[in-house]
């Protein structure tokens, strides 16, 4: 095997310091390296592998997609593509919209606010994104994001306006409980719009919950959000690139909220294909949507909509649905918050379990429990946390970790014997480790 740690540009890393065990196989909620140490996911990678991984109906959709046709550009027709957008749609419950496809969540994104400016003929309108959020890695998804790795990318010049988070454990606002929070936050973001002019916004761009920067949203901020955006005819777009496709218990997060969380826009990718081929998308409402119909797009990818991309889509949906996928996650992730909560009770490092309705929890770290001390503060990390992950790996269990968050997303097809034991390592980890 050829070692990839001299000549690989890594993400998000010192190139120095990159040392990884080079992964060989994997199936289901399992994938192993070239030694044969098999490893539990319960971060489903880069929380994108919810249908697992190696998946055999998405294997075979893409080779029978690639024995009849691997690309076909969009000025003609492929019968992937039209196949995928209108069952995303069904599922969006979005009928007479679109669907423009990309190949990962950044340029889904990026289009996204694209198409806002240019249905609301905003076309420098600003953008509205919260704080301890991430939208993606391209030079306008960076200025978009409010994460600690891409701050300070030139928010100005991509027309971004800064909001805090809705994050009740430390609430920006000072709030006493979830409903304060959320309400006090969306009415500082109805200020923001007030302040800059609403003719002046195109946007506000949020995850609507889940999101590796470890923000739960409270359970009344969405639709709030909603409506304040309709109350000053501001499009909403639901970043779901991680949120969407069961990870919040729903097939899209918004979906809890019925159709006061609908947004205008919303992007995806990640479980979109569950990760076995890159692909993205932005699905756009009827009434968005028709603004657009007769106006020129400027704007195209090579890949958009590649068949083989989207035919794996197709069969991700069917599988999703035939697997009782969405459901399953909403009970799982149901156990994993009672276990969480149990563990809690046991480790005073705990400081703050929130969960999402499906496979998605934060569990936040602390020095002290009474007073909410961060470990060490955001977004740097405790040593022990570099340790939990470590001996997380020798145990069989990959677990991703941020700062003094834990990040459980494991994929919906976990085995329930794998989730326990996966379940078991990590509290055994809290004990044994010195979290002083
Ligand atoms: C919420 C969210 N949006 C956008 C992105 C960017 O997606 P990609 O890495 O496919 O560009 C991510 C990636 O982690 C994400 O979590």
């Amino acid at each position: 095997m050829i070692a990839e740690s001299s000549s690989v540009m890594h993400s998000w890393c010192i190139q120095a310091d990159w040392n990884a065990p080079t992964i060989v196989g994997g199936e289901g909620a399992r994938f192993w390296d070239e030694s044969g140490h098999t490893y539990i996911d319960m971060s489903s990678l880069a929380e994108c592998m919810n249908l697992g991984h190696q998946h055999p109906r998405l294997i075979r959709a893409i080779q029978e997609q690639a024995q009849s046709l691997c690309f076909v550009n969009s000025s003609w027709g492929a019968a992937p593509r039209a196949a995928l957008a209108e069952q995303l749609l069904a599922v969006a419950g979005f009928a007479g919209g679109r669907v423009f496809f990309t190949l990962g969540g950044a340029d889904a994104n990026e289009h996204a606010v694209k198409f806002a400016r240019q249905a609301s003929a905003r076309p420098l309108g600003k953008i509205i994104a919260r704080d301890r959020s991430y939208h993606g890695a391209s030079y306008a998804t960076m200025a978009l994001s409010g994460d600690s790795r891409t701050r300070n990318q030139n928010e100005e010049a991509f027309g971004v306006l800064r909001v805090p988070p809705p994050y009740a454990y430390r609430c920006p606002f000072g709030s006493a409980s979830d409903a304060e929070c959320a309400e006090r936050n969306v009415a500082h973001i109805g200020s923001v719009i007030e302040q800059a002019g609403a003719r002046n916004v195109a946007a506000v761009l949020m995850e609507p919950n889940a999101g590796t920067n470890g923000i739960i949203a409270p359970d009344g901020f969405w639709p709030a959000l909603r409506e304040q955006c309709h109350q000053h005819d501001v499009y909403l777009i639901a970043d779901e690139v991680m949120s969407g496709f069961g990870r919040c218990g729903e097939w899209f997060a918004w979906q809890e909220h019925g159709d006061a969380g609908r947004p205008d826009l919303m992007t995806l990718a990640k479980g979109l294909t569950g990760a076995h081929i890159p692909l993205g998308a932005v699905v756009l409402a009827k009434h968005v949507a028709d603004k657009l119909e007769h106006q020129m797009l400027n704007t195209g990818l090579t890949y958009c909509g590649h068949p083989l991309a989207c035919a794996a889509g197709v069969a991700a949906i069917a599988t999703y649905r035939d697997e009782n996928l969405i459901e399953r996650s909403r009970q799982l992730g149901a156990r994993m918050l009672q276990r969480l909560r149990v563990m809690q009770e046991h480790h005073a490092v705990i400081g703050d379990v929130r969960a999402a309705k499906g496979l998605f929890a934060i569990v936040e770290l602390v020095k002290d429990r009474n007073t909410r001390e961060p470990l060490a503060p955001w977004p740097t990390a405790h040593p022990s946390m570099a340790r939990f992950v470590t001996m997380g790996r020798e145990r069989g269990v990959s677990f991703a970790v941020r700062g003094n968050l834990i990040i459980l997303a494991p994929p919906l097809v976990i085995g329930e014997n794998e989730f326990e034991r996966a379940l078991d390592t990590m509290n055994a980890l809290l004990r044994e480790l010195d979290w002083t």
